[in-house]
């Protein structure tokens, strides 16, 4: 379901049996894009904020493998916070779209896909920058 910041959560089918599971991410079949990059984040403490950008070409694709983690997205109209608690859910964070990411649990390892490779010129590190720059789009 569309929500309201473009945000969305993808369900992965859980390959299941008497071994375990498996779950297949496929650039541009389970996600809307092919994969550039893969990064992973852990260790962080539940006081930590990550994130607090927006980007203007990368897309993602936030999966926490292990743990749960929130995170917080803002279109600079509207935010929405969902948690990422499940290793075959992930969510699909459009670009131009700001992100925090929080609540760590000290098992957290969140799993991150992007269609881009990194450039840290396409990132926005500035909130006021990025309200400004989302008006001017409309
Ligand atoms: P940063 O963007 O601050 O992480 P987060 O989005 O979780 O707040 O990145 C931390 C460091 O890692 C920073 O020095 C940039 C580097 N980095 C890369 O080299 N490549 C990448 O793809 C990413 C996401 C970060």
């Amino acid at each position: 379901m569309q929500s309201k910041t473009g945000a969305r959560f993808i369900e992965f089918k859980q390959n299941g049996d008497e071994r375990g599971h498996l779950v297949v991410v496929e650039g541009g079949k389970d996600i809307p894009f092919e994969i550039a990059r893969v990064f992973y984040i852990y260790g962080s403490d539940p006081d930590v904020i990550r994130g607090k950008h927006a980007n203007h070409r990368s897309e993602f694709v936030l999966i926490n493998v292990n743990g749960k983690s929130k995170v917080k997205v803002d279109n600079g109209f509207t935010t929405e916070v969902f948690e990422l608690n499940k290793p075959h859910t992930g969510i699909y964070l459009p670009k131009m779209l700001w992100k925090d990411m929080y609540d760590f649990s000290s098992d957290s390892v969140l799993l991150v896909l992007s269609n881009e490779k990194y450039d840290s010129n396409e990132y926005i590190r500035d909130y006021q920058e990025y309200v400004m720059q989302i008006r001017s789009y409309l």
